[in-house]
């Protein structure tokens, strides 16, 4: 099986490089030029790398058509992070990109096209989230999100091509960016300070990166995982809680600031997935635990705080 992943050199991505690879898949990734690649430098000489923007996806196109994938992991993704939440280049670089891989793809004989949505596109929405909420996105990138996801599935129709899309909550996990809630509270921690938090009595869904690399490869080998999907733990957990596991697994002694940041005015206080619908066409079901996932993570924290 011939597949073709995005953002293989972002956190998920790179998890999901790996299963495929253990899979005996043949491997090609588009990689930025400017892109660093240290999340898989131990598997780069096992894939296809082929040089590539999202944003210059015509570039590539000799490239894409001479690999002629079977299926499209499409995680790549311009402006992942909150600060770039109302990006306008999320539009121009996502939208056009995505649109002309598909269609490159499609006229390759690709059968199968999983893509990677997220929970932002239903909005501010508060408790458990089902696929038949509306769609209500607040920021330019749930609404971007949104968009690829509706033309895609569109075009998929038009070119018989199988479509899956997996609106996700939220991962962790090693290797992820310090950016992110989880990492930031170890790395703080790790450095024996106090890390700026809210009262922290939200409560999120996070599913832990290797769960989510084995749903979204599970997700693909399915026929009957196509349409939407909500992609999560399915279990939320309040941001306090888990802070507190995180402390006690460094240092029980350090002290934490609960409420030295205010909620943001449109703070949602709970996030969690309904998988179902995913668990039904798939059989897939979530194996790592919060615990275990803080555990592992921490551990990798501890072992390479070095590199941040
Ligand atoms: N992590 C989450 O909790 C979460 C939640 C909901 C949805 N998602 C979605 O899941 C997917 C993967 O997320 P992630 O957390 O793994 O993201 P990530 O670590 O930020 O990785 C993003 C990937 O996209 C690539 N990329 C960015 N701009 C690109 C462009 N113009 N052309 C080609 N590649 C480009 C990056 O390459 P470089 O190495 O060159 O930067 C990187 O490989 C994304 O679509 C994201 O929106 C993630």
């Amino acid at each position: 099986m011939r597949c073709f992943v995005t953002g293989g050199t972002g956190h998920i991505g790179s998890y999901l490089v790996r299963l495929l690879l253990e899979q005996g898949y043949q491997v090609a990734a588009l990689i930025r030029p400017t892109s660093d690649p240290w999340r898989i430098k131990d598997v780069l000489n096992r894939l296809q790398i082929i040089p590539g923007d999202l944003a210059a996806m015509e570039e590539a196109a000799a490239s894409v058509r001479s690999f002629a994938p079977e299926m499209v992991f499409h995680l790549g993704w311009y402006g992942v992070g909150s600060s770039h939440r109302n990006d306008p280049a999320q539009v121009t670089q996502n939208l056009a990109g995505t649109l002309k891989l598909l269609q490159l793809a499609s006229e390759s004989g690709c059968q199968r096209w999983i893509c990677l949505g997220s929970q932002a596109e239903y909005g501010l929405c508060d408790g458990v989230l089902t696929e038949e909420l509306p769609v209500r996105p607040v920021t330019l990138y749930g609404a971007t999100k949104l968009s690829v996801g509706l033309l895609s599935q569109k075009l998929c129709e038009t070119y018989n091509v199988g479509f899956t899309w997996l609106r996700l909550l939220a991962t962790y996990g090693p290797m992820d960016d310090q950016q992110h809630m989880i990492p930031y509270v170890i790395l703080t921690l790790l450095r024996g300070q106090s890390p700026a938090l809210s009262p922290g009595e939200q409560r999120w869904d996070y599913l832990y990166v290797e769960d989510a690399a084995r749903a979204i490869w599970q997700a693909a080998t399915m026929p009957a995982a196509q349409g939407v999907f909500n992609l999560g733990s399915g279990e939320a957990a309040t941001v306090k809680s888990i802070v507190e596991r995180i402390r006690d697994m460094i240092d029980p002694s350090l002290m934490l600031d609960f409420g030295a940041v205010p909620y943001r005015p449109d703070q949602v206080m709970c996030l969690q997935a309904d998988i179902s619908r995913l668990q039904q066409a798939t059989g897939w079901a979530p194996q790592v635990s919060l615990d275990e996932g803080l555990k592992r993570t921490v551990e990798w924290y501890r072992e390479n705080c070095g590199r941040y």
